[in-house]
């Protein structure tokens, strides 16, 4: 399968992904975020299988994938049926964020119900669940009749892949893995996650391209940011909030404003081709004269969600490059930028050589 289509061929693949996911066996599909690298929710030798392939630790605790039970309309899917079988207290915060942004890139962390396996959560008592909007993940699950965990398919620590040819490249010895072909991923960084299993107030654990200040215009509520109202002791494991993450293997700063050589004098005379994005609404970089550097530009977008969407790309092929150096510019200020600010500070305190010894997910 190369685009979205409901082909026949399709759902024939999409049938023989769920047969392997039946048989215990890893699929990687696509979300509308980043590619999932996925296993039956109840099957607790399949989730170790993913723990294993990706070479992540086991008490980090994964995303349950679910879906509605049928090819719906939105505005009538009962949400709290969906989760239901995964979740306990879900709150009328809950519903409200569920009918508001799902299926989407939200994800959030309830009390979990007694039946969901403790392979899934780390052993802690919450669970995390996201309804993708990607229609071949909505199709794999639904026919599956289980959730799906789904963590980025990615080994420990790298870059999410964000098309089926990354997923291919990042486990290339993995013989055997099936891989869904769903096109490019739209959003591009992964969901934000809210938690609302304290019971009281909902707090921000990783952001994502839902904002907080969206939600508040959607939905009225206020999502708190770690810290703000609980200790961050008190706070789920979240592997994402790591500080090395998402890293490429060439080492990666970012620039202020006008600042390119400033990033450089960490690197005083080795570092000789660097590659440097700039925003796509400025004009090059001005020739101020750095006589052992050659720069390369790359444009990114200035807008906060197209950002977004070509991070992940934008890092892959750069790193594929062979560059010495990636210099990006420091994202502006404001929510909608915390998502891309977040990946880009852990990629870059994760990148460089060594970065597989780093720890995160
Ligand atoms: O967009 C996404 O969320 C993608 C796509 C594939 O859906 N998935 C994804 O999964 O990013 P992963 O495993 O790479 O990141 C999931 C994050 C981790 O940081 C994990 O620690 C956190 O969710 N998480 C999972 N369960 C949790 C829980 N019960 N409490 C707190 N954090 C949890
Ligand atoms: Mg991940």
């Amino acid at each position: 399968m190369s685009t979205v289509s409901t082909s026949l061929q399709t759902h024939a693949v999409i049938n023989e992904a769920v047969q392997t996911l039946h048989d215990g066996g890893l699929v990687a599909f696509p979300t509308e975020t980043v590619y999932g690298l996925g296993a039956d929710a109840r099957n607790a030798q399949a989730i170790e299988k993913v723990f294993t392939t990706k070479g992540r630790p086991s008490h980090h605790p994964l995303i349950v994938h679910v879906a509605a039970p049928d090819v719906f309309d939105q505005a009538t899917v009962d949400w709290v049926a969906v989760v239901a079988p995964w979740a306990r207290d879900i709150s009328e915060d809950a519903v409200k964020l569920m009918n508001a942004f799902w299926p989407g890139p939200l994800t959030l962390i309830f009390k979990k119900d007694k039946s969901v396996l403790g392979e899934i959560t780390g052993g802690q008592d919450t669970v995390a669940i996201r309804a993708p909007a990607h229609p071949i993940a909505q199709e794999l699950i639904r026919k599956l009749k289980s959730g799906i965990v789904g963590p980025s398919a990615n080994r420990f620590g790298k870059v999410s892949p964000t098309s089926a040819a990354d997923v291919r490249s990042e486990f290339e010895g993995e013989l055997g893995l099936m891989i869904l072909d769903g096109g490019d991923c739209e959003v591009g960084i992964e969901s934000t996650i809210i938690d609302l299993s304290s019971g009281d107030h909902p707090v921000l654990l990783r952001p994502g391209i839902v904002t907080p200040q969206e939600i508040a215009s959607k939905t009225g509520i206020t999502v708190h940011l770690p810290g703000q109202k609980m200790e961050m002791s008190l706070l789920p494991r979240v592997s994402g909030s790591l500080k090395a993450h998402y890293a490429p293997t060439t080492p990666l700063r970012l620039y202020s404003p006008g600042r390119v050589l400033d990033a450089l004098s960490e690197f005083p005379d080795t570092k000789t081709r660097v590659a440097v994005a700039v925003w796509d609404s400025e004009s090059a970089l001005s020739e101020d004269g750095h006589p052992s550097v050659q720069f390369h530009e790359v444009e990114v977008p200035s807008n906060s969600a197209a950002f977004a969407s070509r991070l992940y790309r934008t890092l892959r092929d750069l790193d594929e490059q062979g560059w010495d150096l990636i210099l990006f510019p420091e994202p502006p200020a404001g929510q909608e930028w915390d998502g891309v600010r977040d990946r880009l500070q852990r990629a870059c305190f994760g990148s460089g050589p060594s970065s597989s010894s780093h720890a995160s997910n």
